[in-house]
């Protein structure tokens, strides 16, 4: 497998993102595609209430998402819920994601993440023990598909030194319109300020810790793709992603690879391996 060339890894190590056309087959697409369709068709809304937005900091006090590292779970829009709690949007049309360990516990979304062409890419940018974390689908529906603020992943997963690489596949073509990446250019040179944390409180579970700078409009450039193709994402690089205003979906897959060796994973992250476990590698032993 060849991994990445040096003018990609150039590219990547200038800008902190990189897009590689037409890294997974169409087919590798749809089955993707297929089976999220298949999970939501099988999931009860009401077993599954955990709401997401990155504007109110629901997640914080839901213990339903901090549980949800190893399993497969369900959270929808704000918008899908009315004052009294009732669904008021078909539940496909209402989730905002679901995860985080779509790699480990499904069959076609574990092929695609621990695919050779992956690991290559992992190859590629040095690493030596990376773990596969937080695999999750964001639906971004049409019209209730929120924003997404700006933020550096290494907020929500850290290591020290930080080593850390988001995978992104549109399953749909991402454009202006259905609310692709924006991301500023060079910023992955910013240390990680702000952290999302266990606090260990019993009334607030997770936190943040820290403020990130704030890049003026015109820093912004746009990232959009095509299905199939991948976006790398350094995990210092600022991105964010807008509303879709289109009156299409737009769907993608997204986990992240995080060095174990010569690098500490923090106690603080949200996401940790269940007791007396580690956290699935990508390389195999
Ligand atoms: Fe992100």
């Amino acid at each position: 497998m060849a991994g990445l060339s040096s003018e990609q890894l150039d590219e990547f190590r200038e800008n902190g993102i990189l897009v590689v056309k037409n890294f997974l087959s169409l087919g590798e697409v749809d089955s993707l595609r297929a089976a999220c369709s298949q999970l939501v068709q099988d999931m009860d809304p009401a077993q599954h209430r955990g709401i997401f937005s990155t504007t109110d900091h629901q997640q914080a006090t839901d213990t339903y998402f901090l549980n949800s590292g190893d399993k497969i779970r369900y959270f929808f829009e704000a918008e899908a819920f009315d004052v009294d709690g009732n669904l008021v949007l078909e539940k496909s049309s209402a989730l905002n994601k679901m995860g985080h360990s779509l790699h480990t516990l499904d069959e076609n979304f574990r092929k695609v993440s621990f695919s050779d062409k992956v690991q290559a890419v992992a190859r590629s940018l040095g690493m030596k023990e990376p773990a596969i974390v937080q695999g999750m689908y964001i639906f971004k529906q049409p019209g209730v598909g929120g924003e997404v603020t700006p933020h550096q992943d290494g907020t929500f997963l850290f290591n020290d030194p930080l080593s850390l690489y988001g995978f992104w596949f549109p399953v749909d073509d991402a454009t202006l319109e259905n609310g692709c990446l924006w991301y500023v250019p060079g910023s992955h040179s910013t240390p990680i300020n702000r952290r999302f944390i266990r606090t260990n409180q019993e009334d607030k579970l997770l936190g943040f810790r820290g403020t990130d700078p704030v890049y003026p409009d015109d820093a912004w450039v746009a990232a959009p793709v095509n299905r199939g193709d991948l976006v790398l994402i350094h995990g210092q690089v600022f991105h964010k992603s807008e509303k879709n205003i289109s009156e299409k979906p737009r769907h993608a897959y997204t986990f992240h690879v995080i060095e174990m060796q010569g690098s500490d994973y923090s106690k603080e992250n949200w996401l940790q391996a269940p007791e007396g476990q580690k956290l699935p590698r990508l390389f195999m032993e």
